[in-house]
């Protein structure tokens, strides 16, 4: 059975949900998202978003810290067009409802993340994700011309590729005609049809073994596009959040704001010393590229498997006020953090690369454009400042919006696309041969692909990577098609876009740290010597 759409919106945490607000407005939207509504990673992000609201700060300030986070990487058009445009998109966002902490006096209480000069998060308490999930949701549920297709997972973009025309990746001219959706309730991939699809599945975290990421996280818009021989870029700069509560047990890791280091949290070693002076004059709140390496190298030399973040000196009642989820979530393991240090440890938490987009969020194949932690838009760089991301995803997803609307009634719809082909597969009975090879990816990327990275664990990491990708491939192509399938083929694509991004990267850059390139310091002393 097929289905034709103005707008196929593929994802539905912030990025997906704006766009789909405002395309809306002119035509006929259909949002797909592979689990519930709300599963995504906007709903876990705590810290907030930063814009530029009041004096002292300004434009500029933050144009810098970005550029200097991203470790001079970063595009400078799009991160000004970024920063400039911050303050309208978040009016908007409090337009759908959601709601920012005030001070006493009436204006927007502002947080400190690592690397911003200047207090300028806008949060809800540590639970800022949540809130603006929520809101978004209500707003699109409330809108007729949004139709939610919960538990639908997208296997393929179309593009002239399954109209039997072989095009190569350089090629300027491939053209995205809908998407192949699987759908849970007949068990069948549907065809759908659309003149505009915005590509907006997030992240990637879920091929680490240890994430803050929701386990939805696997990288599928990423891996669809570069299959279908989009551009895709930028893929070695993984970040890592410095402090995610270290608990073994839980998956993925519960994240512990940077706020709270705004807030006046230190980081300490096993002797319960600070630590971060060793390695930059800015301390526990330095960019996360350098503090994640920092502790990676403390754990390394003390053997322990976390360190700790001391957050004791913070008064009581701003804890309550401001980081009640975190509160509650220590000490239902038995951390009270208004006496006790916190064990905390890296975790993988965010993609800086992802699939190539220019400054109004079109992508390299035409009527696709992306937005959201799976595009790759010029903002971050080698590595994203704090706070970043939910602005670029909604400063990207209302720039794509300007442009699809003034050519979605010049797209036709492409009749002629064949109904998914099943002629040769046979139900695959044994999960084992997929869960086994996703623990195995998951075990490659994080042994090898890490903070710390040099040629010899990449090459051993794509050596390892190929055998996975073999007998994926095969499962794939002799299976009847399940989410799981998909999943883990887009999972190791990924892995292998990382791998073989971060070993062209002849340079250590931001989050890309190789053993081999001993160049950082110098890069690094650069940028501490223009702050
Ligand atoms: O630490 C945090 O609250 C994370 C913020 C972010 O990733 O932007």
């Amino acid at each position: 059975m097929r289905k034709t759409v103005d707008f196929l919106v593929i994802g539905s945490g912030i990025a997906g949900l704006s766009f789909a607000l405002k395309a809306a407005n002119f035509g006929k939207v259909c949002v797909v998202t592979k689990s519930h509504i709300d599963d995504t990673a906007t709903k876990y992000a705590q810290g907030g978003i930063a814009a530029v609201l009041y004096h002292p700060d300004t434009y500029e300030k933050h144009i810098r810290d970005t550029i200097i986070a991203g470790d001079e990487l970063s595009d400078l058009k799009i991160v000004e067009l970024t920063i400039r445009e911050s303050s309208e998109r978040v009016r908007e966002l409090i337009e759908w409802g959601v709601d920012f902490d005030k001070t006493k006096t009436g204006k927007f209480s502002l947080a400190k993340e690592g690397g911003h000069s200047e207090f300028r998060v806008l949060h809800h308490k540590d639970i800022t994700g949540k809130e603006i999930e929520q809101k978004l949701i209500i707003a699109a549920k409330e809108n007729e011309n949004i139709e939610i297709l919960e538990n639908h997972f997208t296997v393929e973009i179309i593009t002239q590729h399954h109209l039997g025309v072989e095009v190569s990746r350089r090629s300027s001219d491939i053209t995205c005609y809908g998407a192949y959706i699987y759908d849970p309730n007949s068990k069948k991939v549907r065809t759908v049809l659309s003149k505009i699809t915005m590509m907006a599945t997030g992240g990637i975290g879920t091929v680490y073994g240890n994430t803050t990421n929701p386990l939805v996280c696997t990288g599928d818009g990423i891996a669809m596009v570069y299959r279908a021989k989009g551009q895709v870029r930028g893929m070695e700069f993984v970040q890592f959040h410095p402090t995610s509560l270290f608990n073994p047990k839980e998956s993925p890791s519960f994240l512990i704001t940077e706020a709270l280091r705004g807030a006046g949290a230190v980081l300490k070693d096993e002797n319960h010393k600070e630590f971060m002076q060793k390695y930059d004059k800015r301390s526990s709140l330095a960019p996360r590229d350098i503090v994640a390496r920092a502790i990676d190298n403390e754990m390394k030399m003390s053997g322990k498997e976390h360190i700790w973040l001391d957050a004791t000196k913070i008064r009581e009642s701003e804890i309550f006020e401001h980081f009640p989820n975190i509160y509650a979530k220590c000490l239902s393991i038995g951390i009270d953090i208004t006496k006790n240090m916190i064990p905390v440890v890296p975790a993988a938490h965010y993609s800086c690369g992802g699939i190539a987009t220019e400054e109004w969020g079109e992508t390299s194949i035409h009527n696709l454009y992306s937005s959201g932690e799976c595009a790759s838009t010029g903002l971050h760089g080698a590595n994203r400042l704090a706070a970043n991301s939910l602005l670029e995803a909604l400063v990207f997803s209302h720039r794509a919006c300007v442009k699809a609307v003034e050519k979605v009634n010049n797209i036709p719809i492409c009749y002629k696309i064949p109904e998914w082909d099943t002629s040769g597969t046979v139900l695959n009975e044994e999960m084992i041969l997929i869960t086994q090879s996703k623990k195995e990816l998951q075990a490659i990327m994080s042994n090898y692909v890490g903070i710390v990275r040099s040629n010899l664990r990449l090459q051993r990491a794509l050596d390892r990577l190929f055998l996975l990708y073999k007998e994926t491939e095969e499962l794939y192509k002799n299976s009847i098609l399940i989410p799981e399938i998909c999943e883990l083929r887009n999972m190791i694509n990924v892995g292998y876009l990382i791998i073989n991004n971060a070993i062209d990267r002849k340079e250590n850059r931001g989050l890309h740290y190789s053993l081999d390139y001993p160049g950082h310091k110098d890069v690094q002393q650069n940028v501490e010597d223009s702050l």
